[in-house]
């Protein structure tokens, strides 16, 4: 699938993911090198650091519901926004063809 990030600098990044890897969207910004190493996924993806936090700009319907851990972090991470997500409780999944978002500032 096609995915848009755009980077901390400002910049998109027209992706293109395999959906059988069982990747999630923190593991998709790290492995493209969208960010500073070391700068996404800090907790390994467990919903506690919120460095992995992106805003959903476009296809905000096709991702699956927040769950509790993630809204808890959410809650009390900075920067957030109304379209605010852990990238790494966004599994890649076909459904998220076109998805748009932009990676939020860390820490
Ligand atoms: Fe830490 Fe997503 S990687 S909250």
């Amino acid at each position: 699938i096609n995915l848009f990030i755009t980077d901390r600098q400002g910049t998109e990044h027209q992706v293109v993911v395999p959906t059988d890897m069982s990747m999630n969207l923190m593991e998709v910004i790290r492995s493209y090198e969208i960010a500073e190493e070391g700068t996404v996924g800090v907790c390994g993806g467990m919903a506690m650091c919120a460095s992995c936090q992106v805003y959903i700009v476009d296809g905000a319907a096709t991702t699956p519901e927040m769950g509790e851990e993630e809204e808890a972090m959410l809650s009390e991470a900075y920067h957030v926004k109304d379209n605010s997500r852990l990238g790494c409780q966004i599994p890649i999944t076909e459904e998220l063809e076109g998805l748009k978002v932009v990676l939020a500032p860390y820490p």
